[in-house]
């Protein structure tokens, strides 16, 4: 991979690791300043969200679809038109931004390497929405549980933080509900 973007690796548990991944979008300035995902403000909330439901952090991999920061936290900086995208790009499919560039297809085939030890995925937002099922759209799959595409394990659709701090509170309670349908589907 070609890029000066700086970069953060997934997250590996510290205790037993439980079987759940948590795959976000991409790391912010915060994960690059500590150098582990989700340790920002969106990452406080989902910390704070996933003890609430009964998860405990510390025993998940927690990865984003792009270990690269993109210049102004924009993922649309990861996607172009098809013809950036190369046979590496294409073959992911479309997203609503475009297909992935070439320079970052392989962040994919990373995330599919690290998935293949997941019991259950637990996608918190649009890009790993897509990344991990191929399907578009939080709120119509927020809450369902969706056969994946990059490994075997079932994948528990969820909103990311930051929506939620943009203002909607009211979905909190669902929000936890979706982390521990997540959890619930270990075997
Ligand atoms: N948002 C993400 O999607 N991932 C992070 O690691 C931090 C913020």
């Amino acid at each position: 991979m070609t890029t000066d973007l700086p970069f953060v690796d997934y997250f590996l548990p510290t205790a037993p690791f439980s079987g759940l991944i948590i795959v976000g979008e991409a790391p912010g300035a915060s994960e690059v300043e500590l150098g582990q995902p989700f340790v920002g403000r969106s990452g406080a909330l989902l910390t704070t969200a996933l003890t609430a439901a009964g998860i405990d952090r510390q025993t998940c991999i927690v990865a984003n679809v792009f270990r690269y920061r993109p210049p102004d936290n924009k993922a649309q900086h990861f996607f172009g038109p098809v013809a950036e995208a190369g046979e590496s790009g294409r073959r992911w499919g479309r997203y609503s931004l475009g297909y992935v560039k070439a320079d970052f297809a392989g962040e994919l085939d990373a995330l599919s390497r690290v998935l293949k030890d997941a019991k259950a995925v637990l996608a918190v937002g649009a890009v790993p929405l897509w990344a991990t099922t191929g399907a578009l759209g939080v709120s119509a799959n927020a809450g369902k549980r969706l056969g994946g595409r990059l490994s075997k394990a079932p994948v528990f659709p969820t909103y990311h933080p930051a929506y939620i701090l943009r203002g909607n509170y009211h979905l909190a309670e669902d929000w936890r509900s979706h982390m521990r349908a997540a959890a619930a589907a270990r075997p």
